[in-house]
């Protein structure tokens, strides 16, 4: 079938709606809703398309257009939910399942019939978008697919939506002022609820040492106390604020500024928002790489031990989730000991990655944006980078295996390949380029994507600036495995199947094969080579003011909106595709 995908932004959710359908056979083309009907009529012209779907949709769409063909508009809510701020009600409330729902445009919102329909169980913990690429992703996948199958059968009936149901279940956008925490009397459950729902967009506005800030993010502490609303310790850039009855972490910050401000705010990590603001005896609690599973706190690195302990066969999987993807130069560097630290311990298979939401998106554009010179930053982060990879492909004395829960870009995909095996959540979406962001690119992918896809495929790759869903990475030798599990089941899966990796019985014969690969490409060509050549070209984005890279990073932190399709994007779907 031909499909037009219609949405607001080519987010995660369009990527994989339009991957998933590709997958299907179906020819997909994509264009924004951006405020321009005239665009979207002359898309929906030039497609011609059999079926019109709206992934993710913050406009209506023109009249003409969904009386003269079928449009279905995912909606992130049950049948009979409404509104724009689904979610967000929904992490407020604290219900235990939800779902998605497909329905046909009609002029009211949310109103139309029901096409299909797929249920989902929320997570204890996950924010609003981390639920919405995982959870909710998959049941607006299945949702959609179901729709299209019933819409191509040309036999199915859509369901009507009650009068007394479509008035019962609308909830209006949920305002700033509705967000407000009060410090002095909410629980820390009722706290993380606010955060959760407003994370990682729009943030829950509030005030800290004398200033306006949305807070981004929201942990429990089991074990920080203090008076409510207090800020009483930091970590890896975090910062913890007491609340009656205990005390919560909030990764990220942004500052406020008055509407109509000329530049943008945007996040970075909390200490840092906070610079000179922060007292300088809020103390920093670390806490040990193995956190015994009885606590109940954050942290953004974590290790842990798995099968025969200490033999032959153990497991070791280092966990790492950082808001975003983005991985700062400290944050690399962070990640790199404690990869050294999983290194030195007896395992044969360790594992990077295992948790739900995003694997990497590559460096952080936003920690770069913000530093006294950014292309310094920008050279201090590829490095920190590249060593961290370089670890990795380094690693000869048992395999490495990159689970990716979620999604990655850039570098965070190039970072996932320098492991022997690459594992996918069904789902999880890579998009292997730079380009986008004005980047040649590094983290040793010069090396990596071609070994893997084939020279010819890795120019197309990174060239195409396209997404790839976990099922094409595997047909394209990007990745081994697709891990059928939900988004909270994952790090479970991935245990299991990496203590059953390393009681293989070849797992000796892999490793000794592995080594011998190393060094005959190391005789060829030596990484260092590779690095030094990729970095040449990302000294010239970093530091070349006639590059576009700057003005792209700076669009790009403060999410600037795009005034057309990207052609790259606009071109799919069409005969010449
Ligand atoms: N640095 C800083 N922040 C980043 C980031 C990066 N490299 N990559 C993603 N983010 C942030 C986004 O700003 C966004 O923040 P928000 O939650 O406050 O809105 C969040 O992570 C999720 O990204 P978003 O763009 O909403 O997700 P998506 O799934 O729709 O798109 C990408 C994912 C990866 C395609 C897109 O984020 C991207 O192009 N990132 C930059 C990748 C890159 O060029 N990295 C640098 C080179 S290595």
């Amino acid at each position: 079938m031909h499909i037009l995908l219609v949405a607001s932004a080519f987010n995660s959710l369009t990527q994989r709606v339009l991957a998933e359908l590709q997958d299907r056979g179906h020819t997909v083309g994509v264009e924004l809703a951006l405020g321009n009907d005239d665009a979207l009529r002359e898309a929906v012209r030039r497609h011609a398309p059999q079926l019109v779907v709206a992934p993710m949709l913050t406009t209506a769409i023109p009249e003409d257009v969904w009386t003269a063909h079928t449009c279905l508009i995912v909606h992130p809510g049950p049948p009979g939910d409404r509104g724009p701020s689904s979610l967000d009600w929904t992490l407020r409330g604290g219900v235990e399942s939800w779902g998605v729902t497909v329905l046909e445009a009609v002029a009211e919102m949310d109103a139309g019939d029901v096409w299909a329909w797929s249920p989902l169980k929320m997570p204890p913990l996950a924010g609003k978008s981390d639920l919405y690429r995982g959870e909710v992703a998959d049941a607006a996948v299945d949702a959609v697919l179901l729709a299209v199958e019933r819409f191509g059968s040309g036999k199915y009936k859509p369901k009507r939506q009650k009068a007394a149901d479509l008035a019962a279940g609308w909830r209006p956008f949920l305002k700033q002022a509705e967000r407000r925490i009060d410090w002095a009397t909410q629980s820390t459950e009722s706290v993380l609820r606010q955060l959760r729902a407003a994370d990682s967009q729009p943030g829950v506005l509030d005030e800290l040492l004398g200033a306006q800030w949305h807070l981004h993010g929201g942990h429990p502490e089991d074990e920080l106390r203090g008076a409510p609303g207090a800020l009483i310790a930091t970590r890896a850039g975090a910062i913890c604020r007491a609340t009656v009855d205990g005390a919560v972490w909030i990764a990220q910050l942004r500052p406020w500024r008055a509407p109509g401000s000329a530049l943008a705010s945007y996040k970075l990590p909390a200490v840092q928002a906070l610079g000179d603001l922060l007292p300088v005896d809020v103390p920093e609690v670390p806490v040990p790489l193995q956190l015994p599973a009885s606590r109940r706190t954050w942290s953004d690195i974590r290790y842990s031990e798995h099968g025969e302990h200490g033999g032959r066969n153990a497991v070791g999987v280092l966990n790492f989730s950082f808001p975003g993807g983005a991985m700062s130069t400290v944050q690399c560097r962070r990640l790199l000991e404690a990869y050294r630290f999983a290194q030195a311990r007896p395992t044969s298979v360790l594992v990077l990655g295992g948790v739900r939401d995003f694997f990497s998106n590559g460096i952080h554009l936003n920690v770069i944006e913000a530093a006294a010179d950014p292309a310094e930053e920008s050279w201090a982060n590829i490095h920190a980078m590249n060593d961290l990879v370089e670890a990795v492909l380094t690693t000869t004395d048992r395999l490495t295996v990159s689970a990716l829960g979620g999604n990655a870009a850039a570098g965070g995909v190039m970072l996932a390949l320098a492991a022997d095996e690459v594992w996918c959540r069904d789902g999880a979406v890579l998009n292997p380029h730079y380009t986008l962001m004005g980047l040649h690119g590094s983290e040793y992918w010069t090396y990596t994507l071609p070994r893997r896809v084939g020279a010819a495929e890795a120019q197309r790759l990174t060239q195409s600036a396209l997404p790839v869903s976990a099922r094409r990475a595997v047909e394209l030798g990007m990745a081994e495995r697709v891990l059928q599990a939900a988004p909270e089941e994952l790090g479970d899966e991935v245990t299991r199947l990496a203590t059953q990796l390393a009681a293989s019985p070849d797992l000796a014969a892999r490793i000794a094969k592995k080594q011998a690969a190393r060094a005959q490409d190391e005789a060829a060509k030596p990484l260092q080579q590779y690095r030094d050549e990729e970095l040449a070209h990302m000294r010239r984005n970093f530091f070349d003011a006639s590059e576009p890279h700057r003005a792209l990073r700076s669009a790009f932190v403060r999410k600037e909106k795009a005034l057309h399709t990207p052609p790259h994007v606009a071109r799919l779907g069409l005969a010449a595709d």
